[in-house]
């Protein structure tokens, strides 16, 4: 078979009448004695393909009934409207050329255990839901690039390998960078501050680590981050970019991706209503919250999963919780002048519990005030000399914020849990496959 000859699933509709081959992989199949149906993907996308007793030769009769789940196949037919499909098209099956027969596919259609899944995870992307959130993956990784190149952002890309932390010590991932220390970046967030300094507006994308020993739904060890940094920019401009983002974000998943949420399950309704602007409320006024939902958490303690989630069900769509204190947050976040114990800071908080997504700030721009913090966080003033050039040679006020991808498509996508949401999760005890 010449693979050249193939058409792709997702092309068929121009091919309603005509003849077609495709490469594909046998999903399931029915049959009512006389009629078999199969249930085919080519990756990018599906179809059912009929074949009658009486109207096809008896090679291929023989063959549709030898296929197993996931057997590979050249399969040959003549595309047919099928309304009731969730594709709009049929293939009226004329030929098949089995490539391979696969025997004892461990992932049949019942009901496996999320650790069988987990080690088979090569193969349980294969599945329609899976690979839908994939799909919905990419789409937001294409707006979001699309959101920041069309309003004069530059991608730059800054290291993985880094010599210092930028998120404080707790979760570095620690390696030998020949007879130095390194550690895998947590966040390339300085290194950004820097570039912005260079070209104004900038955004990186790329994979950031953390040795994070929760095991929740919301970490993974691996993840994206995508870190705009603005120069010139206020924590209340800072807070628009970000509600216009993740408004824009959702709304062309809605728009460009309606089969996927249809086969992942999402209720599309809950997305539509992501629409900026979106509630702000103070740390203050989150304690204040949760004190009348009974939590005593006290002033001066950071929230944990299930208060982010009790002040979320209050809104429709994402909250920026603002203003916490200084003492538990990033050594780099500017003081509010009016109230210096709090910081000019934002977690934007997604709606139906999947927690914060977005961590930002205005950035300490005055040389004495982060001279101070490095004494009072304990880093080397050496290891970071380069970033204290930045408040020395033209110092301005500037913001950024990182949005957490695999949180993002959790969420978008309605999943219980983010390690669902990559190809291959790196998760606590888990680096296979
Ligand atoms: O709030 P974080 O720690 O902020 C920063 O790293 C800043 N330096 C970003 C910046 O201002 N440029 O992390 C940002 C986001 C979180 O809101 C969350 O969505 C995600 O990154 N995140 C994780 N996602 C999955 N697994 C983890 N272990 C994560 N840790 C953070
Ligand atoms: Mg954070």
């Amino acid at each position: 078979m010449q693979t050249s000859n193939l058409t792709a699933i997702r092309d068929i509709a121009g091919k309603v009448g005509e003849t077609v081959v495709i490469g594909s992989w046998l999903q399931g199949k029915r049959s009512s004695g006389k009629i078999q149906f199969l249930k085919l993907r080519d990756g990018s996308g599906f179809i059912q393909g009929v074949l009658a007793k009486s109207e096809v030769d008896e090679e291929t009769w023989a063959a549709a009934q030898k296929l197993t789940q996931e057997s590979s196949l050249y399969v040959t037919g003549i595309v047919r409207e099928e309304p009731r499909s969730q594709s709009g098209y049929e293939l009226t099956v004329t030929g098949i050329e089995i490539i391979q027969l696969t025997e004892d596919y461990p992932i049949t259609p019942k009901e496996h255990g999320i650790d069988f899944l987990m080690d088979r995870r090569h193969l349980w992307l294969r599945s329609p839901k899976q690979r839908a959130i994939m799909v919905v993956r990419a789409q937001i990784i294409r707006a979001i690039q699309q959101f920041f190149d069309e309003r004069g952002f530059t991608l730059v890309d800054p290291p993985v390998l880094t010599p210092s932390s930028c998120e404080g010590t707790t979760n570095l991932f620690h390696t030998k960078y020949f007879d130095e220390d390194a550690y895998l970046t947590q966040s390339g967030q300085l290194y950004m501050e820097a570039a912005a300094m260079a070209l104004g507006k900038v955004y990186s994308f790329g994979p950031t680590f953390r040795a994070e020993k929760s095991k929740t739904r919301r970490h993974l060890i691996e993840f994206w981050m995508i870190e705009p940094e603005m120069a010139f920019v206020d924590h209340e401009q800072n807070l628009q970019v970000q509600e216009q983002f993740i408004s824009f974000v959702v709304q062309s998943v809605v728009a460009n991706c309606r089969t996927e949420l249809e086969t992942i399950g999402r209720d599309v309704s809950k997305l539509e209503q992501v629409q900026a602007p979106f509630p702000r409320i103070t740390y203050d006024e989150a304690i204040e919250m949760l004190h009348q939902e009974g939590f005593d958490l006290p002033w001066g303690e950071d929230f944990g999963a299930p208060h982010e989630t009790a002040i979320a069900e209050k809104f429709d769509r994402p909250v920026f919780i603002t203003h916490y204190p200084a003492s538990f947050k990033a050594f780099y976040m500017k003081p509010d002048p009016t109230r210096p114990e709090v910081v000019l800071c934002a977690d934007m908080i997604a709606p139906e519990g999947y927690g914060e997504i977005i961590g930002g700030s205005q950035r300490i721009d005055d040389p004495e005030l982060m001279a101070q913090r490095f004494q009072e966080h304990e880093l080397s003033e050496e290891a970071y000399a380069w970033y204290m050039d930045l408040r020395r040679y033209g110092t301005v006020p500037h913001s950024g914020f990182g949005l957490g991808l695999e949180r993002t498509v959790a969420w978008i996508c309605g999943l219980e849990h983010v390690r669902e949401t990559i190809a291959f999760p790196r998760t606590l005890y888990r680096l296979y496959p």
